[in-house]
């Protein structure tokens, strides 16, 4: 049974929606003294938040009518339902009965151009909105989250000592700032997941490389990646890499990694980064090849039947017509090392091309997006927490105006010092037919950004040739046309 209070809650947070994130947010926020008043538009779901609350500070109300008439205003209340149709229902449900000076806080992972126009559909009523990215899963929004909140930065104050109070802490601080306007919140998110998008890549391709060409069983890929963890790579993701390797399977025999269909699935935050990317001009190949990636992975039929077509070479996965896949076991040391350095270096590679991205989003929407705090919050709770990170944010401080990670002497020369590796792990998978998409593209955009002079000459004449569209010359002023034949 749900227990609405009888009378005013007057400090309660209201949260909307009861499922994993938004109970496990609200416990937080009740342990760190925060009352919280919840709702459900499942009957069910406000019955198992009564059942496991543990804390009188915890109380709910069956509908959002009743929890809207039980807060003290200004109310503050924060959404976490399904992205999409069920936010955009619940939110009219919301402005129909809030009043000026109230604040909404969307925490799914939401559009950030959806974020922006809700925003003005509640301005019209006076009623603040906000869009945060909510980064750690269940665990972090019980423990502590990576926040990411963007809105009407004074109605940011409304909730910002609760926010901090649960959000992950770091020994630089707690994992929240405030993002900047609009969407801005939303669309940080956004790329974090295009990051983490990347990051799983690169990490899925080092797998195959260790297991094909280093010829490494699932218990060495876990030491290996715990070894890793204890290093400059060290991360969330190589750490629960690490767990997955050893996870027993408890339906057969052998570790259940091997069990699983590789068949990726996505929910689209990875596609609305490079849709935006390339709406900006902004390239971002790494995190392009690991949504690509994703999208072939989950064509599993279609790869079975080219497979079996691919007589007339060698298919992946088999001995090559350059030799056998596996090293010969001298050489597997040398090879795990390079492996581990060609990933730091697409690794850096990948959050170069995500910051990048902030960046150009920032100066087309002037959003002054704080690129320190960014790396600052992502240090703990999210999912592409990360030990570079710190170097990051320091780079960041260093020169508030860095323009790309590559310009950082320290990030330039960790990339630099694993480039000759990566060029080699890039090699050895091309060489024996394994995909490593990831890391070639990290390689290939860490070659073009470099280059001087790029073939890009031919382009423009081909250009002008077939449809006029002139070109410039290096070494005079202007826009050239010629008359090619
Ligand atoms: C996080 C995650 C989280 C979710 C992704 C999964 O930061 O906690 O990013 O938001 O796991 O949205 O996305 P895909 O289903 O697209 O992999």
């Amino acid at each position: 049974m749900s227990t609405a209070p009888s009378t005013a809650a007057t400090n309660a947070i209201g949260m909307v929606g009861l499922g994993v994130m938004g109970r496990n947010l609200a416990y937080n926020l009740a342990d760190h003294g925060h009352p919280i008043l919840g709702t459900d538009a499942w009957p069910e779901a406000i019955t198992r938040f009564e059942r496991e609350k543990g804390s009188a500070a915890v109380q709910s109300a069956p509908s959002i009518k009743d929890l809207v008439a039980h807060l003290a205003r200004p109310r503050r209340i924060i959404v976490l339902v399904k992205a999409g149709e069920v936010t955009e229902q619940t939110l009219a449900q919301l402005l129909a009965v809030l009043e000026p000076g109230d604040l909404v806080v969307d925490g799914g992972n939401e559009h950030f151009e959806t974020t922006e126009r809700r925003a003005q559909m509640f301005a019209a009523k006076q009623v603040h909105f906000f869009g945060m990215g909510v980064s750690g899963g269940e665990s972090g929004a019980r423990r502590g989250p990576a926040l990411m909140p963007g809105g009407d930065s004074v109605a940011y104050g409304l909730l910002k000592d609760a926010l901090e109070s649960i959000a992950a802490t770091h020994s630089d601080g707690p994992c929240v700032t405030y993002c900047g306007p609009g969407g801005a919140g939303h669309y940080v998110k956004m790329v974090h997941n295009g990051i983490e998008y990347a990051d799983m890549q690169l990490l899925a391709e080092t797998y195959a490389l260790l297991k094909h060409v280093g010829g490494l069983s699932n218990v060495e890929l876990a030491d290996t990646f715990a070894r890793w963890n204890e290093g400059p790579l060290a991360s969330y993701l190589v750490e629960i890499t690490a767990a997955i390797f050893r996870k027993q399977d408890d339906l057969a025999s052998g570790q259940l990694v091997d069990a699983i269909l590789d068949k990726a699935a996505q929910k689209g935050t990875g596609k609305w980064t490079l849709q935006d990317a390339a709406t900006l001009g902004c390239p971002i190949p790494t995190i392009v090849a690991s949504v690509d990636a994703r999208l072939l992975a989950a064509r599993k039929i279609q790869r079975q039947t080219l497979h079996a077509h691919a007589t007339h070479v060698a298919a992946p996965g088999t001995a090559s017509r350059i030799g056998a896949l596996a090293l010969a076991p001298s050489e597997r040391g040398a090879f795990v090392e390079d492996v581990e350095r060609a990933l730091y270096a697409a690794k850096i590679l990948a959050y170069a091309q995500g910051f990048d991205l902030l960046h150009h989003a920032s100066l087309a929407r002037n959003w002054n997006l704080p690129f320190a705090e960014l790396a600052r919050i992502w240090q703990a709770g999210c999912i592409i927490r990360a030990k570079v990170l710190t170097q990051i944010r320091t780079a960041f401080l260093a020169d508030p105006s860095l323009e790309h990670l590559l310009l950082s002497p320290a990030l330039a020369s960790a990339v630099g010092g694993g480039s000759a590796s990566l060029r080699g792990v890039v090699s050895a998978g091309a060489q024996r037919a394994i995909a490593v998409p990831g890391l070639a593209s990290a390689l290939g955009y860490y070659d073009t950004i470099r280059t001087e002079r790029l073939p890009a000459n031919l382009t423009q004449a081909q250009r002008d040739f077939f449809g006029a569209h002139g070109y410039e010359r290096v070494d005079r002023e202007g826009t050239f046309h010629t008359q090619w034949l």
